[in-house]
């Protein structure tokens, strides 16, 4: 071989290594549709390219089944756990014709405990925890069981999986919404070697050997609200030099949900 032509075989090999480092890297996006109810299809797909083995959706929570639809195009199987009937009922009618989507009717942790036993060998599952945020006087049961989800899936044996908890900004204020650092704790009875990284008004949870990176205003996010370090002076550095999608999604925090997040807004 030519000297040029391995010149110009060890930039091609740079060059590949470039995209997929840059591949991942995790940033911040907003990830809600207009109702704030569900994920956008941008946000779901920006997830299954990072971590590209995903094939398994797990929600809790299905609601009007919005992000189980989107995610039935992203994903090979879709498993969706609904408390109140009336919602399951409307689930089975929507997704009749959908052969990857499977519905469960119930509390999610109590499914939880029966499906996720077969799910394991299934494949790389990415969990959407979002069964909160409805009192169901219906069935009397609490309004957030997200503990008990984690309990679940431990014991499964599940230890690999992608964790996303959505309304993080509920969490260690409202009822039945433990702090975040306990969620830390809870996610790292599942697998001590989980990372917590706190993504706008989301939760993303995923193991440390998936060698992923996070932005700078990812991990400025995570240490205000898990470490409560907030240093205006530093986050407004950190807004400085984030992408504009990063500082879109920071406004719309503001704007959708208040608190906290309108402090952050502030420093754009
Ligand atoms: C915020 S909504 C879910 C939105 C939906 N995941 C989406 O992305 O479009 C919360 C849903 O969780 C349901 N829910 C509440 N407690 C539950 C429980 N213990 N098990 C399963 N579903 C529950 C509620 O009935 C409601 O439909």
């Amino acid at each position: 071989m030519k000297l040029v032509h391995l010149k110009l075989l060890i930039l091609a090999f740079c060059m590949v290594m470039q995209v997929s480092k840059a591949e991942q890297k995790i940033t911040y996006m907003w990830a809600k549709t207009a109702d704030n109810c569900s994920l956008t299809h941008e946000f779901l797909a920006m997830i299954t390219r990072v971590f590209s083995d995903l094939s398994i959706f797990v929600e809790s929570g299905t609601l009007y089944g919005q992000t189980t639809k989107t995610a039935a195009q992203l994903f090979r199987q879709v498993h969706s756990v609904e408390l109140n009937s009336e919602l399951v009922k409307m689930a089975q009618k929507k997704f009749a014709e959908t052969s990857n989507v499977f519905l469960y009717h119930g509390s999610s942790d109590e499914v939880f405990y029966e499906i996720l036993p077969k799910l394991k060998s299934a494949g790389k599952i990415l969990f959407w925890l979002d069964a909160h945020g409805f009192v169901d006087n219906e069935n009397q049961k609490t309004c957030n069981p997200i503990i008990q989800e984690f309990q679940a899936i431990k014991a499964s044996g599940i230890t690999d999986a992608v964790i996303l908890i959505d309304d993080l900004r509920d969490f260690g204020v409202s009822k039945d919404y433990p702090d975040v650092s306990f969620l830390k704790e809870a996610l790292q009875s599942i697998n001590p070697n989980y990372e917590f990284y706190i993504f706008g008004d989301l939760g993303l949870a995923f193991l440390k050997d998936e060698e992923k990176t996070v932005s700078r205003l990812i991990q400025a996010m995570t240490d205000a609200v898990l470490y409560r370090t907030f240093v205006e002076d530093s986050f407004k550095d950190v807004l400085a030099h984030a992408d504009e999608q990063e500082r879109m999604g920071v406004k719309k925090l503001a704007v959708q949900f208040g608190r906290f997040y309108t402090r952050w807004a502030a420093l754009l």
